[in-house]
């Protein structure tokens, strides 16, 4: 299908809309060679070659997200200089030949839920401060906090200077070995070892932490190791979550006791 060069590229998640179009009256787009640098030009992304700043852009078709259950014991990056197993070899070993990318990050002794996609849009709205796609995290605390250090965490506590945006956390109860308390903690905010800190700072550190939910995936039927690749409605969906959360239409967190 025709569509303006810059709603191509925005939608590839290069760049803003207006700044797609500075780009193209800059001479940096080309399409199948030919620089183009008229606004109201048009091309096919399924088609065409289209080079925004040399780089060729991706056609829907042969775009890739991968909802994959980390299990404990991978880095979340591509590489490791430490040699530890990756989750791209993970996948390599699963059969993936296409290139993917961690959306995020999830500690090496953590496990649960990771995308991984070469989708830039997808990336870049999941990314962005404003999606606030939940997550959800099932942890074992050693220690049981009180009520009130629990509201504590829920309104937010000052880490590295920020105070943390208000998350939900429901308790689960007490379970297997030892009978620790396990406790369900829904962020919309990614810092760096963020549910690991939080209960650090009221004392009962997390022992094990599981991302059991992105937005509106779960690892239902997914064992550590497995994957499966979004379906084009799901990726939509992602992708939609930054407008409605920009028109307030969307609670971000799920009701106390309900998640
Ligand atoms: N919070 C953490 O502490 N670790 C993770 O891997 C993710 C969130």
């Amino acid at each position: 299908m025709q569509e303006r060069l810059q709603k191509i590229i925005s939608a590839a998640g290069v760049a803003s809309r207006r700044k797609a179009e500075a780009m193209i009256l800059n001479g940096l787009v080309s399409v199948n060679g030919r620089t183009v640098t008229e606004l109201g030009s048009k091309a096919d992304v399924e088609r065409d070659h289209i080079r925004v700043a040399g780089r060729l852009l991706r056609p829907l078709s042969s775009r890739l997200t991968i909802l994959l259950h980390k299990p404990i014991g991978y880095v979340s990056t591509l590489s490791d200089p430490q040699g530890r197993p990756t989750v791209a070899s993970l996948l390599r070993e699963s059969g993936i030949k296409e290139r993917v990318y961690p959306v995020g990050r999830l500690d090496y002794n953590s496990s649960g839920l990771m995308l991984m996609t070469n989708d830039g849009e997808l990336a870049n709205t999941l990314m962005s401060r404003d999606t606030r796609a939940p997550r959800t995290y099932h942890v074992k605390l050693d220690g049981r906090p009180c009520e009130e250090d629990l509201k504590k965490l829920e309104s937010g506590i000052a880490l590295d200077g920020r105070k943390t945006a208000p998350a939900k956390i429901r308790i689960l109860g007490e379970r297997g070995e030892g009978q620790k308390l396990w406790c369900e903690i829904t962020l919309i905010e990614g810092r760096y070892h963020q549910v690991r800190r939080m209960f650090e700072r009221i004392g009962t550190p997390v022992v094990k932490l599981k991302r059991v939910r992105i937005a509106f995936l779960t690892d239902q039927g997914l064992a550590p190791g497995a994957w499966r690749a979004l379906t084009p409605g799901e990726t939509e969906r992602l992708k939609g979550s930054k407008r409605e959360n920009r028109n307030g239409k969307k609670s971000l967190l799920p009701r106390r006791g309900k998640p």
